[in-house]
């Protein structure tokens, strides 16, 4: 498994345990998975490519390093991607944004894709994929299937939280993929929800339920 980055640091940790409480409301979730997505965009973007650009401090000229934003693209599976990319784009504003949009068919659990919009040149750019659950894995596969089409030079993936049904769907679909989550939960119940989980999270984000 050393494709799978558990991000096991106690603030996030902490956060992550407010969110999964059920009387959170609707605004303490959407702020905990926020300040969630930064502490997370910190971890993923670790080995980030840096290039050296020419400043001028008060005192001298020197060289020093900066990261190339635009060559990241965040991809958020809609819609409640929505809320870590959010986050994320908070520490890296120059970021490009793309959106996939798959919903579950609560029959089979398969994820049926309704939209798809990415930046231009994606041949020149790491993709990072964000989706807060990795449940079955369906709806993270097939995202990451129709990116792969595009050749980016890198793909991760980063969620809140997953299991093992999760992990080994993904794994064995996306093995070149690495996996970004905060925690790994018990098990899927036959619904496909994580246990012990915290829900259904577009609901928790937008409070449509
Ligand atoms: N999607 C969710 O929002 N929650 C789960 O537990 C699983 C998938």
């Amino acid at each position: 498994m050393s494709n799978l980055h558990l991000i096991d640091h106690p603030l996030v940790q902490h956060k992550l345990t407010l969110m999964r409480k059920k009387e959170a409301s609707t605004n303490s979730f959407r702020r905990l998975l926020n300040e969630l997505a930064m502490l997370m965009a910190y971890e993923v973007t670790r080995d980030m490519a840096m290039q050296e650009v020419e400043i001028e401090t008060p005192l001298e000229k020197t060289t020093a390093k900066v990261i190339d934003g635009k060559k990241l693209v965040f991809v958020s599976i809609l819609r409640a991607g929505t809320g870590i990319l959010d986050g994320m784009l908070t520490v890296v504003p120059g970021a490009r944004v793309g959106h996939i949009g798959l919903y579950r068919d609560p029959k089979t659990l398969m994820a049926v894709e309704y939209y798809f919009k990415m930046p231009q040149a994606m041949h020149d750019r790491d993709v990072i994929v964000v989706d807060p659950m990795l449940a079955t894995g369906n709806s993270a596969i097939a995202a990451v299937e129709r990116i792969k089409e595009l050749r980016p030079k890198s793909i991760k993936f980063v969620c809140l939280l997953t299991c093992p049904e999760g992990i080994a769907a993904m794994q064995a679909a996306h093995p070149d993929v690495p996996i970004y989550t905060a925690a790994i939960d018990r098990q899927l119940n036959e619904h496909g929800y994580i246990l012990p989980g915290l829900g259904d999270a577009g609901d928790r984000i937008f409070g449509t339920k």
